[in-house]
């Protein structure tokens, strides 16, 4: 298992993604990222997982200057792009863990907001269970988390354009970075069962992508 998480490598992809993305999917998943930022300005302490570039982490740390966050990725190229994304200001109130999500051991703090965009898509199933039982351990009640993934449209061909895109992304991911998992896991039904409920959701794409806001 150690040396399968060790050939996990992002660092190839971390100055193409950005452009990759907008060549790919246009501003679908900028959207999809910050749409719920209006709602996450009250927020004190984050843990943000596979931030990638850092996009969205310095929007929400202009968006809110009281806020300090626990950064976790395991590309140190990910991480440096992010880092230089930030004013020092902003730098400030990060503390960036280059490391496994999967091993990361949440400090006793509490987080009162997490965020994973198109990130758990990177873990399978019991690995992502693993993951969120640690986390809800060190959150407070009424903490976020927000979420944007890729999601299976409803509907017969939009079901079936989105099995093919996400099947192809994939292959594209384990090619390039040595990702193991090939399927989305079912992120709703671990939360549920963790104590979580879906608050709010906006979809885009005819439901090929999905902001989630899940509260605890
Ligand atoms: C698909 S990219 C998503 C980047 C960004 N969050 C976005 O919205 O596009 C996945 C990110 O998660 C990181 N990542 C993937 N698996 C990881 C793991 N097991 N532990 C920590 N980071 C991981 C990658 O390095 C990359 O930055």
């Amino acid at each position: 298992m150690d040396a399968l998480k060790r050939r996990l490598n992002f660092d190839p992809l971390a100055r193409p993604y950005r452009w990759l993305e907008y060549l790919t999917f246009g501003r679908a998943l900028e959207r999809c990222r910050f749409h719920f930022l209006p709602a996450l300005t009250a927020a004190k302490h984050a843990l943000v997982l596979g931030d990638g570039d850092g996009r969205f982490l310095a929007r929400l740390l202009a968006a809110n200057p009281d806020l300090h966050a626990d950064v976790v990725d395991i590309s140190p190229a990910m991480l440096h792009l992010l880092n230089e994304r930030l004013t020092p200001e902003a730098r400030e109130r990060v503390t960036l863990h280059q490391m496994d999500a999967r091993d990361f051991m949440p400090p006793e703090t509490s987080y009162d907001l997490v965020v994973t965009h198109f990130f758990l898509d990177c873990l399978a199933e019991p690995e992502l269970a693993a993951l969120v039982d640690k986390i809800a351990s060190r959150l407070q009640p009424g903490s976020i988390w927000v979420i944007s993934e890729f999601a299976q449209p409803r509907g017969r061909v939009a079901s079936l354009v989105g099995k093919v895109i996400v099947s192809v992304l994939y292959r594209i991911f384990v090619m390039l970075t040595g990702l193991e998992t090939r399927s989305l896991p079912d992120h709703g039904a671990i939360l549920q069962g963790h104590g979580f409920r879906l608050a709010a959701e906006r979809q885009w794409l005819r439901g090929l992508l999905a902001s989630q806001l899940w509260q605890y």
